[in-house]
């Protein structure tokens, strides 16, 4: 295996994170400065606001990764940063950061697709578990898909939204409940003491044997429960929503995941993005996947979330493939990973 030391920056949202890895696992260093503070009380992240902070902290958290892991510019193999999707002007400081210490530094830049950093999470820990194929179901703040993994950097989407992504339902939930943000989080806890089959919503399964989903007619119809609710005075249990919301919007992942790995006869499966913290997803997911003789994997829950810990896991791939940018690299907001996939696969 091919050695590598990789600096790894993420600011593609409201974390500044910077890590250390080294061999695609071995974590040196690992820090993130989260803004949700900020934006908690807008209800959702304020771009601009998010761009400033990143700008204020981005030099400083670099030069602590580097003493934590006791090391120079100098001893490093790489830089890589995440440079899509997410927020432009917040990519766009770890992009230029990032460029400056690769040109100052004379090392390799490396560019990685966020969610691809997500997938990668896995790897962090399960390196030497992980057998391809797999299936990955990826469910972020944008995106919800089913994704076969055939090698490293080899992927085929099997199922992707249709609309919104299950963290959006997630946090719009939250917000019209009035319980905070980030919604996912909080509806995860508040569910540990609701009844999950007080109230039946609607899963969308879609046509058979399709592997998309569709968030926005659970998301209506939650959203429209409350304001009925509320309309005629009723008392809403609040813990109660969470549960059975929570139940519909994991139950039909879990489905969708386990019949892809059954359909392509695969064994391993992987989460990944901010929801595979979802602790109903983990136990619910689990259980089925072994009951049909699949191994199930999560990144660690402090690398559900963003972090740069999982760029840099991924970086390594690319540079033992030599999958260099270069000094004209740009920051691309809106790139899904499908997308992302395909213009692989074209190239
Ligand atoms: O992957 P991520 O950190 O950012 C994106 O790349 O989009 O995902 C953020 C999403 C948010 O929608 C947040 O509400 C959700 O992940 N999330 C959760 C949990 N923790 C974070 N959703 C459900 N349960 C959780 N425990
Ligand atoms: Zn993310």
């Amino acid at each position: 295996m091919d050695k590598t030391l990789i600096l790894a920056i993420e600011s593609s949202c409201d974390e500044t994170a910077a890590a250390i890895i080294e061999d695609g696992s071995k974590i040196r260093a690992n820090l993130v400065s989260s803004q949700i503070d900020l934006h908690q009380k807008y209800g959702g992240v304020v771009p601009e606001i998010a761009s400033r902070k990143h700008l204020e902290t981005i030099n400083l958290l670099i030069k602590e990764t580097m003493e934590e892991a006791g090391l120079e510019f100098k001893d490093l193999s790489h830089i890589a940063v995440a440079n899509s999707p997410g927020l432009i002007g917040a990519l766009l400081v770890g992009v230029s950061t990032a460029k400056a210490l690769a040109y100052g530094a004379k090392k390799p830049l490396i560019a990685v697709n966020h969610i691809e950093g997500h997938v990668y999470a896995n790897f962090l820990q399960h390196k030497d578990e992980l057998e391809f194929p797999l299936i990955c179901l990826i469910v972020s703040g944008g995106h919800t898909m089913v994704v076969k993994m055939t090698g490293h950097g080899e992927y085929e989407v099997m199922g992707n939204t249709r609309d919104d992504a299950v963290g959006e339902a997630f946090d719009k939930v939250a917000r019209t409940l009035g319980i905070g943000y980030p919604g996912g989080p909080v509806i995860d806890k508040l569910s540990k003491e609701g009844n999950e089959k007080s109230i039946d919503f609607p899963k969308a399964t879609l046509e058979k044997g399709s592997f998309d989903f569709s968030y926005s007619g659970l998301k209506s119809a939650v959203l429209n429960w409350i304001n009925k609710e509320k309309m005629l005075g009723n008392e809403i249990s609040v813990a109660d929503v969470c549960a059975s919301f929570q139940k519909a919007a994991v139950e039909i992942l879990v489905e969708k995941t386990i019949a892809a790995a059954e359909q392509e006869n695969v064994k391993t499966i992987i989460t990944a993005g901010g929801v595979s913290a979802n602790s109903k997803l983990r136990e619910l997911l689990k259980e089925e996947g072994n009951k049909r003789g699949m191994k199930v994997f999560f990144p660690p829950i402090e690398f559900c979330t963003d972090n740069a810990a999982m760029i840099g896991a991924a970086a390594h791939y690319k540079a033992i493939r030599k999958e260099y940018a270069g000094l004209d690299l740009n920051g691309v907001a809106n790139f899904n990973f499908a997308d992302y996939i395909k213009k692989g696969k074209e190239e």
